[in-house]
């Protein structure tokens, strides 16, 4: 079992308050996806949990230095960075040392949007981002029955899990 390693990853972004009507505050990011009209996310760079949660999960997989320590969120350099660079670059390291990814399954829990209405552009977003087969990525989405922050909308969580194997 040498050849086969675990990661996980999890984020949390708090969304913007309503009032905040300027249309950067109307830039949601799940996925690489713009969800069109959603209330946007409090974030340094475009704040989608879902690559970065998946970023977290690659990089822990191979014990490499996290997310946050890769791109801080107080440099002016990392400020406004697409997180699909940064999941494009976290994949690059995985495959330098010999890794692919098997799967990964990601479970996205916010009370909106319907994630499932999303899910396969999503899914497509993903996979062309690490340049594997659709089937190698699963997205779904949970709601919080309104319980705690998420539930009461005023964050959105994601937890990835992922399978690499050595090449
Ligand atoms: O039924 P249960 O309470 O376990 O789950 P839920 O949180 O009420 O969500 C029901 C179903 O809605 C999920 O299994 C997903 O298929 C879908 N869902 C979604 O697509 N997007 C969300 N943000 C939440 C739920
Ligand atoms: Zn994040």
């Amino acid at each position: 079992m040498n050849n086969i390693r675990i990661g996980c990853g999890y984020d949390i972004h708090k969304f913007l308050e309503v009032a905040l009507f300027e249309k950067a505050a109307k830039r949601l990011y799940l996925g690489g996806v713009l969800i069109e009209g959603h209330i946007g996310v409090a974030a340094h760079s475009d704040g989608d949990v879902v690559l970065h949660s998946l970023t977290d999960a690659l990089l822990g997989a191979l014990s490499l230095p996290d997310i946050g320590v890769l791109y801080p969120d107080n440099l002016k350099s990392t400020k406004g960075v697409s997180s699909i660079e940064i999941i494009k670059y976290a994949y690059k390291l995985v495959q330098e040392k010999g890794y692919a990814l098997g799967n990964a399954d990601i479970t996205i829990i916010t009370q909106t949007p319907k994630i499932s209405a999303y899910k396969e552009q999503m899914i497509n977003s993903v996979s062309a981002a690490l340049g594997v087969d659709k089937s190698c990525v699963n997205i779904k989405g949970k709601t919080k029955e309104g319980l705690d922050s998420v539930g009461k909308q005023k964050a959105i969580e994601c937890f990835s899990v992922c399978l690499i194997s050595q090449q």
